[in-house]
């Protein structure tokens, strides 16, 4: 789903902006395809297997955070299946009849990719369960003693299900997958090879050291890391430089205000306010979303798990602490656990 992408350039959820930009530099086949090799590995085995079985593949789960190639896999499943995909999200499917209407509409073997399968309504939920089970779709018709159910076989279909958080689905419909995948932040190395591809595609000169820079600041994200190239190249176009080195890059995201470590405003606010409004901490989601201005979903989709992967946050059963080494980054002298979870 196209989402407004309000916060920031490096907010991974898709903006309208970039949505373009993000499907012309989306590889369309696994060998194009950089990094999560493990899962390229275990797909490619899948998808030679059921064609030639000839039959759909089984139905796939994806769920890490967003900008990681969710969306993109799904696309490549289809494009490697030979089969066509349809595509929809949680949230836009509102009752059963819509999505009776999406099932009933498919190819044989076809993809059905549902992004943001935890926001999907429940009453939708059970309509999916024997459409997944055994390609039924029932439908009940009228109401009380007269009601009455009839079946529509549907075609066979795949089911390619995201999610930024697998522990918001129902345990029966993470049960109705037959392969689960975690997708993991991509490490720099990965990045890098993923933003010169861009630049070709995009006739983009740039070298190493700009490659390296932008991958550093990317927060292990390829969306991420696509959206600073395009924004270094505007910059490096307006100033005339031809090629785009470390300090180009250097100095345009510090002028977006993104730090070396790929941290943006939002971060921060995040971590001051851990550290200096709650002492370090713990705090809960609700209390830093408010705290800073910002939907708790997009703290703890996007802040937050880029915030421990960093290693300056860690989650808690009483709720989110600042590590030494954020105090660190921030310049702030840790006290250890001495004044933790107090509200200063
Ligand atoms: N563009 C965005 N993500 C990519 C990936 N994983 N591999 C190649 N190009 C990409």
């Amino acid at each position: 789903m196209v989402k407004k992408n309000k916060n920031g350039i490096l907010n991974p959820i898709l903006g309208g902006e970039d949505f373009e930009f993000d499907t012309n530099l989306r590889p369309k086949a696994l060998d194009e395809y950089i990094g999560q090799k493990r899962l390229k590995e275990n797909l490619k085995i899948f998808i030679e297997a059921a064609k030639q079985r000839k039959e759909p593949l089984e139905h796939l789960l994806f769920y890490g955070p967003p900008g990681l190639g969710k969306t993109t896999m799904a696309n490549i499943i289809a494009c490697e299946m030979g089969v066509p995909i349809r595509t929809s999200s949680g949230p836009l499917i509102e009752r059963a009849g819509d999505l009776a209407a999406i099932l009933t509409n498919l190819d044989e073997r076809s993809v059905l990719f549902i992004d943001e399968i935890h926001r999907l309504p429940r009453i939708v939920e059970e309509v999916l369960y024997p459409a997944m089970e055994d390609c039924r779709l029932d439908i009940v018709i009228g109401k009380g003693p007269s009601a009455r159910t009839i079946t529509i076989n549907l075609p066979k279909f795949t089911l390619v299900g995201a999610t930024t958080r697998a522990g918001l689905l129902t345990g029966p419909l993470r049960d109705r997958f037959g392969i689960t995948f975690r997708m993991d932040y991509y490490p720099p190395e990965e990045l890098a090879l993923i933003i010169k591809r861009s630049a070709k595609i995009l006739h983009i000169q740039i070298d190493e050291g700009g490659v390296g820079e932008i991958a550093g600041r990317s927060r292990g994200t390829p969306r991420v890391a696509n959206r600073l190239l395009k924004r270094v190249r505007d910059y490096a176009q307006v100033k005339n430089v031809k090629v785009i080195s470390k300090d180009v890059v250097d100095y345009s995201l510090s002028m977006l205000e993104i730090d070396y470590k790929g941290l943006d405003v939002l971060d921060r606010k995040v971590m001051q306010v851990v550290i200096d409004q709650y002492g370090g901490g713990p705090v809960g989601i609700e209390s830093i979303a408010v705290a800073v201005g910002e939907e708790s979903d997009t703290v703890e989709d996007v802040c937050e798990p880029f915030l421990i992967q960093l290693g300056f946050m860690i989650r808690t059963p009483q709720g989110r602490k600042a590590t030494a080494a954020a105090y660190k980054h921030f310049g702030k002298e840790y006290r250890g656990q001495a004044d933790q979870g107090k509200l200063l």
